[in-house]
């Protein structure tokens, strides 16, 4: 697809466009240099070469074998399941003998009054007391055998499939914008008036109160999961819930607003992306394209901070609530938008309790924030920042997981050290604290606290050197094996100030890769370890897209672009993935892929299920016993529907390409939760 400015497109495409940009200005050195002198340029330049030479884990392979064929090569797999087709249709798909239920749809009811759906008629208050839109992490906390918390996060609103009568608003013509400046081109005030036409108030209302998340009680009955109406414990969290910031950024005068000059208080969460659920149960929401969400480019240049505002990308105006509420309106409120950008931890086993945004994890477009217990009894948490050229990071708690006490956990977060990654050439990983008074982090560089080392990280991670990645997505910890996988989701263009380097081999990575990092001794804690690749995306029967899987892999074992990730009871790594609108470049809907990483077939994919078109995979998240998989499908009918065979035209409410999953008249696409299980039961994938 040929590339398009933001105005003319969709949220989704904005969102991809955005991620896909890069806003990190440093030349910190990267190992490209170190990986030339050993290699030679024009290996390096192959990149996958390059990695193979230093891993010796991975081949590279010129072919994929048929469905039939892998059938054999398969022989010794830890996954037993019949793979699925590459593809694209109206419908998802699950590998035979698996049942894939509806669970959850937006608009299904959470409480004893809320109201049905009406997408004719919404408000506010009903989709207050609803699920919201586009779920992407899915979070599961067992209550009993049959019983369950489920906390999905509702990462943004897609307005033209979600509204009746808008269309497309973000494409105003030239032509449309009536009024001109002095240079005779659209007035900007007008131009962005066009852009939003009739987003009302309460059709903002209604965005902000779709976003968040959702904690709902589940109850398996007859081997099927269902969704407890009215339990106790059912709650939603919108961009205006009273959250508290508490760590060390709390009451910075970076995060002082009029509405709250004790720095302490903020309103709602919002593009909550992936996620977490720590070792005492609670729900970690990650905040990551807060940007998008601010208003007034204008007044960006002369915002006290404006070096960091265009680090972080705001202001968006991907959302038009700055014009309704000042708080999104960098002039009217300049600190508002450093109260966003953070993990926000959220105990669901008291619907009333307050969120808290554990700003000792700091600042950045977090994707997820997936927790492990340390051997010694601390905690890590692993996060990417989802922006080309972005960085990866861990947070390592000071106290120590009481697995005896909850209560006892439940600030762990606030004290700690967070860090930042450099991938080294030969194979190491070295992690940099982000430490007020520590290297460069001193006033002399602009750090006068360790409120300012946290509210601006990206700043501290340029300062330290850290490793621009392609674009870190989920990350996750393995339990059984203490090793890391990070999902790298893609990357158009490495140069100039990225060249290529070891851990991001590709100059175009249009199918992004996975990294396997090895702590030191398995310590989570360690200041280092070793990293690998374990699959570079893309087709390997086509050498010019510089695959790497294994060379077991079938026609429909391999994948572009890795996003979310899980881990299940054996320890085994299941994939899924976002395309956006790029899925042509595979010819399959984004799904989610089993994946080998250890013995022979390390590297080797295989399809399990497959998305509806226009759709991502998000969730993927196992019941503790593994007979459940719970996966969301985000955005139906929205990304690359022009693509669609057939359709060739944008998706709207009254025009979607899919009208999954009701497939009733009028009724429109809706983001969902479905839940997989055996047909007879046990446990998914063995
Ligand atoms: Fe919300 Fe990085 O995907
Ligand atoms: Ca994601
Ligand atoms: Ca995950
Ligand atoms: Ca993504």
């Amino acid at each position: 697809m040929s590339e398009q400015t933001p105005f003319k497109q969709t949220r989704a495409y904005r969102m991809e466009v955005a991620e896909d940009k890069t806003t990190n200005p440093t030349d910190n050195q990267t190992f490209g240099d170190v990986v030339n002198q050993r290699l030679g340029r024009r290996d390096a330049l192959k990149g996958m070469l390059a990695v193979t030479a230093l891993s010796g884990t991975t081949g590279v392979i010129a072919s994929v074998l048929t469905a039939e064929s892998a059938e054999a090569a398969h022989h010794g797999a830890t996954f037993n399941f019949k793979e699925i087709s590459h593809g694209v249709d109206e419908k998802h798909h699950v590998a035979d003998g698996y049942d894939a239920d509806i669970l959850l749809r937006w608009g299904d009811a959470l409480f004893s009054d809320s109201p049905a759906f009406d997408p004719a008629n919404q408000s506010r208050a009903s989709q207050e007391k609803q699920f919201g839109y586009n779920n992407d992490y899915v979070g599961f906390i067992p209550l009993g055998e049959d019983s369950a918390l489920l906390c999905v996060n509702h990462e943004y609103t897609n307005e033209e499939l979600m509204f009746p009568g808008l269309g497309r608003q973000d494409k105003p013509k030239p032509e449309q914008v009536k009024k001109k400046d002095k240079d005779g081109k659209p007035d900007k005030a007008e131009l962005l008036k066009t852009r939003f036409l009739n987003m009302t108030q309460d059709i903002a209302d209604v965005e902000m109160a779709a976003h968040g998340g959702t904690v709902v009680e589940i109850k398996k009955t007859g081997g099927k999961w269902s969704a407890v109406i009215g339990s106790k414990y059912n709650r939603r969290i919108t961009a205006n819930t009273e959250m508290e910031l508490s760590g060390p950024a709390a009451g910075s005068h970076l995060v002082k607003t009029k509405a709250d000059p004790s720095g302490t208080k903020v309103l709602g969460t919002i593009n909550n992306c992936a996620g977490g659920i720590t070792p005492w149960g609670t729900y970690l929401m990650a905040e990551e394209n807060f940007n998008g969400y601010f208003w007034n480019k204008d007044a960006a240049a002369s915002h006290p901070n404006a070096d960091m505002l265009k680090r972080y990308g705001a202001p968006g105006q991907w959302y038009n609530w700055g014009a309704y509420y000042d708080r999104f309106d960098v002039a009217k409120d300049p600190n508002e938008v450093h109260r966003f950008g953070w993990v926000v931890e959220v105990d669901p086993m008291d619907p009333a309790s307050t969120p808290k945004k554990r700003t000792a994890i700091g600042r950045f477009k977090h994707e997820g924030a997936e927790t492990i217990v340390n051997k010694d009894g601390r905690v890590a948490v692993y996060s990417g920042d989802d922006e080309r050229g972005d960085y990866l990071y861990k947070f390592v708690t000071k106290g120590k997981y009481d697995a005896g006490n909850r209560a006892a956990n439940m600030d762990l977060l606030d004290d700690g050290v967070l860090y930042v990654a450099r991938f080294d050439a030969d194979g190491t990983i070295k992690w940099l604290p982000l430490v007020h008074g520590e290297g460069p982090l001193i006033a002399a560089n602009g750090f006068n606290s360790q409120a300012d080392v946290l509210v601006f990280a990206r700043k501290a991670g340029d300062a330290l050197g850290a490793t621009k990645m392609d674009r870190p997505e989920d990350v996750q910890p393995n339990p059984k094996t203490n090793k890391v996988y990070v999902c790298l989701t893609n990357n158009k263009h490495r140069g100039g100030k990225h060249p290529i380097d070891a851990a991001n081999p590709r100059e175009k990575n249009p199918f992004g890769h996975v990294i396997e990092i090895t702590p030191t001794g398995g310590d989570h804690a360690a200041l280092d370890g070793k990293w690998d690749i374990l699959v570079q995306g893309g087709n390997p029967g086509k050498p010019e897209q510089g695959a790497v899987f294994n060379k077991a892999t079938s026609e429909n074992g391999w994948f572009g672009s890795p996003d979310n990730a899980a881990v299940d009871g054996k320890g085994r790594l299941w994939i899924s993935t976002d395309q956006g609108s790029k899925w042509p470049k595979t010819g399959t809907a984004d799904g989610i892929w089993a994946l080998e990483t250890e013995g022979e077939l390390r590297g080797t994919g295989k399809m399990f299920f497959r998305v509806p078109i226009g759709a991502e995979m998000c969730g993927p998240c196992f019941s503790n016993d593994d007979t459940a998989l719970f996966l969301a499908v985000q955005h139906p009918a929205s990304d690359g529907a022009k693509a669609f065979p057939g359709f060739g035209r944008n998706s709207t409410f009254e025009d979607p390409v899919t009208r999954w999953p009701d497939f009733k008249p009028g009724t429109p696409p809706r983001p969902s939760v479905v839940v997989v299980t055996k047909k007879g039961g046990g446990a998914i994938g063995s």
